[in-house]
């Protein structure tokens, strides 16, 4: 039989312990309740794993009692075979400002000598200059970049505007290109314009990520597929759906009858399914997952707003007993991403254009009340805007002051070796001292309960000699 050559490949990133379960369950997965099914999923034979970054680093350190670090060099150990993947909110890292350059330089090194092989780096406002820095410390630390584009609808993210950042980053020296529908939104026919303008631009294999949300990713995918996407993102099936990403076996499964080579693992699909399967039961039980998450909601394409911020946006009227007036904040809100310059609505951007949609709309006048990220944003402290802010907004923000020129980052200075100072005798390695600068609160309670452990286990070790 003559062999196939023109078979397409489309390979599978697993988001389980990653994105999946930060959407469904706020990223509560501890790892004793994963640890013993690693060494099947490194069986599977996916792309990727994605294990690390995003919410999983702040979650370990808040709520779990858990030393990312030490999370991340047990995966390692228990998948040899497979590539270990994070996502890095650029010049960001995993937490909610810009830091100097010095830290992200060694938080992607260390992350590298960690464990983690493929790094996935993105900026809010896709400022290329915002993943400059991360992108050539992971290139040199050895990792695989995967250059990301945020995706969002506007007049100015156009076919051509993200084929041109995709070549830029191509010029940045990334491995692959990732388009990152953070909401759910892409639609079959967008995926399959957007990826097509990608493919023609560059020579590097094209990544997609988006969310069933609105229930539109498998087409999504499948529309992508046919325009050459190379890896798309899935979650184990009892884990897939609804905020998460669809369904790992399923796409294998039709994807194989449709002639294409996935390169997964029946047999081991199957039994890590089976294996999340009485972990996301529990859950569900216990209240950590509602099932509302796992349900198609389409609110977010009837108002162009995702899903997470319209549930922000009813929480903050709610508190403000001024539910009366979600229409017209509904309303209020794309235009104020349209005075902003037209911000992904990502974090923290969802996060502003909300509420300054809610203060235009309660206080009666538009800007009459501007919040301090608005006014910093406006300064440039997150980057340039994707279209310029309305300079009425600008004026009100700012008055006379001027925007920053260059690069927020260059105004901050090293804190790294200060820092270590400052936590000599709690910090046990330079990985401390990075938890520490990135969540300094939380990473101080950690501290405090690792020693109260640790003192626990001196004492009941020493205790039986005395006796
Ligand atoms: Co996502």
């Amino acid at each position: 039989m003559k062999k196939n050559l023109e078979t397409q490949k489309v390979q599978f990133t697993e988001t389980v312990l990653r994105d999946s379960n930060q959407s469904l369950i706020a990223t509560r997965l501890p790892y004793s309740k994963f640890a013993d099914i690693l060494p099947t999923m490194d069986k599977a034979g996916y792309y990727s794993v994605e294990c690390w970054g995003g919410a999983v680093f702040d979650v370990c350190l808040r709520f779990l009692d858990e030393d990312p670090w030490q999370r991340l060099r047990n995966m390692r150990k228990a998948m040899p075979n497979t590539k270990l993947q994070m996502l890095l909110r650029g010049q960001n890292l995993l937490g909610y400002k810009h830091y100097p350059d010095e830290i992200v330089k060694m938080f992607v090194e260390k992350s590298v000598e960690n464990g983690i092989d493929i790094i996935r780096i993105f900026d809010a406002l896709n400022d290329l200059r915002n993943i400059e820095v991360a992108t050539t410390a992971a290139i040199k630390a050895g990792a695989t970049v995967s250059g990301t584009l945020s995706f969002t609808q506007s007049p100015v993210h156009t076919l051509e505007a993200f084929a041109k950042q995709a070549k830029e980053m191509e010029n940045m020296g990334v491995a692959t290109i990732c388009v990152k529908d953070m909401a759910g939104v892409m639609t079959p026919h967008e995926a399959y314009e957007l990826i097509g303008a990608i493919k023609s631009e560059v020579k590097l294999p094209v990544v997609l990520h988006t969310h069933c949300t609105t229930g539109m990713a498998f087409m999504t995918y499948l529309k992508a597929i046919e325009a050459g996407v190379d890896v798309i993102d899935t979650a184990t099936s009892c884990f897939s759906g609804g905020t998460s990403q669809p369904a790992t076996e399923t796409l294998n499964y039709a994807l194989k009858q449709l002639g294409y080579e996935t390169g997964l693992n029946d047999d081991a699909l199957k039994e890590v399914n089976d294996y999340f399967k009485p972990i996301r039961d529990g859950y569900l039980k216990d209240g950590t997952l509602n099932p509302k998450m796992m349900a198609t909601d389409t609110d977010a394409l009837n108002y162009k707003v995702p899903g997470g911020m319209l549930s922000n946006l009813v929480s903050q009227l709610k508190a403000q007993n001024a539910m009366d007036k979600f229409e017209e904040v509904l309303i209020e809100t794309p235009k104020v991403r349209a005075d902003l310059g037209y911000p992904p609505l990502v974090t923290p951007m969802s996060q502003m254009v909300g509420v300054q949609a809610t203060n235009n709309v309660l206080s009666g006048e538009r800007y009459k009340n501007i919040s301090k990220e608005v006014k910093a944003y406006c300064r440039g402290e997150y980057g340039t805007s994707p279209a310029p802010i309305d300079p009425e907004v600008m004026k009100k923000a700012l008055g006379d002051e001027k925007p920053i020129e260059g690069r927020y980052a260059d105004t901050l200075e090293p804190i790294f070796e200060k820092t270590k100072a400052e936590l000599e005798g709690t910090a046990k390695n330079d990985e401390d001292v990075l938890s520490y600068i990135l969540f300094p609160q939380v990473t101080e309670k950690y501290f405090a309960a690792r020693k109260a452990k640790e003192e626990k286990i001196v004492k009941y070790t020493i205790e039986p000699i005395e006796e």
